[in-house]
């Protein structure tokens, strides 16, 4: 492990020697560097090491990263700087531009990547990514969704209303995309849509006034619990692993009938009981249900003829489930410290 990690290094020392384009630089840095690069496939196989031998490797590990990541930046700086030589030649050039190759990039947040991945997956299956409003309306927000005036099920979504906006609320889940989708491009339908949302509540390490979830929505002529069932095994593999398996309990929403809980067998110990876990072998990640026939009407749907199922994925919980997060004020806090971690 130590000698690849060190011939890692070496590769690319050997290999950043070679290249003056910027373009290929940037590829050769992700070739080593990026999600799928060769550092990380090097990581995969930590795994199975013991406690003290991880801990070298990935002090090593780090050190590689950093190595590739100085030598990248030299050789950006004189890969520029090699062409400006030859820009000051022929035309003119504007010297007051920050040097390139100077500036640190960032990173995607968290949640984007983790986003973004389900966004691969769920189009690989065909469904359209959708977008829709943060700033929504009573209407597509609660009553749309069958959740009409004065119904009990308001209060348990502590709402932002909008100060001098009557009508108007902050989106307490993305569901509001479901009856949109529908309207905007009939049936069949197939599609998920991320986003934000937001709770007027008391934050403390698991409650935060904003986080993502995604939604989805499949509608068609004879679509079934099965299907739902299917899809969701699907994620829920991609997420975790082919072991994975998934648990669906009665719950009530007002948007789904029957509606349930979903919940999939804990990565960390395989369903045994861990700390993620609190014991229970099982982690809650998801809402979903068959799509109420008032639902459907409300989007222009009929019932009588087509079917579907929704879902609710909590993503701000499965990117502190992934990353181990204890506390998810962190996501929004914008700090530095915490978001280079990732
Ligand atoms: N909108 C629900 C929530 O925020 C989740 C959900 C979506 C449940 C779709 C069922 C179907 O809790």
């Amino acid at each position: 492990m130590k000698k690849r990690l060190e011939q890692l290094k070496q590769d690319f020392i050997d290999l950043v020697g070679k290249v003056t384009d910027r373009d290929a630089l940037e590829a050769l840095k992700s070739e080593f560097l990026g999600r799928h690069g060769k550092l990380s496939a090097a990581m995969k196989e930590m795994a199975g090491l013991v406690e003290s031998e991880r801990k070298v490797i990935g002090e090593l590990a780090n050190d590689v990263k950093k190595t590739i990541e100085e030598a990248y930046g030299e050789a950006v700086g004189k890969a520029s700087k090699a062409s400006r030589a030859s820009m000051a030649q022929s035309e003119w050039i504007d010297v007051t531009q920050p040097a390139l190759g100077s500036m640190p990039r960032g990173h995607l947040h968290p949640v984007t990547q983790v986003r973004e991945d389900l966004e691969n997956l769920f189009t690989s299956m065909g469904f359209a990514v959708l977008d829709g409003p943060e700033l929504e309306s009573d209407y597509y927000n609660f009553t749309a969704l069958n959740i009409p005036p004065t119904h009990p099920a308001r209060d348990i979504q502590d709402t932002f209303y909008v100060a001098g906006h009557p009508g108007t609320v902050m989106r307490t889940h993305t569901s509001p995309v479901q009856i949109r989708g529908m309207r905007e491009f009939g049936v069949p339908l197939r599609m998920i849509a991320p986003g934000r949302c937001f709770r007027n509540e008391a934050t403390d390490v698991r409650h935060e006034h904003t986080f993502h979830q995604i939604e989805g929505v499949v509608v068609d002529r004879g679509i079934s619990f099965a299907h739902m069932k299917g899809v969701l095994e699907a994620v829920a593999h991609s997420l975790y692993g082919k072991d994975t398996k998934i648990r669906l309990r009665p719950k009530f929403y007002p948007f789904v009938e029957p509606g349930v809980n979903g919940e999939v067998t804990c990565y960390l110990c395989t369903g045994k009981g861990c700390r993620l876990c609190k014991k229970s072998g099982w982690l809650e990640i998801f809402g979903a249900g068959m799509v109420h026939p008032n639902v459907l009407k409300e989007g222009g749907v009929d019932p009588d003829v087509y079917s579907g199922f929704a879902f609710g994925f909590g993503l701000t919980r499965l990117v502190m489930l992934k990353y181990g997060i204890d506390d998810i004020r962190h996501l929004e806090s914008g700090d530095l410290r915490f978001l280079k971690q990732f």
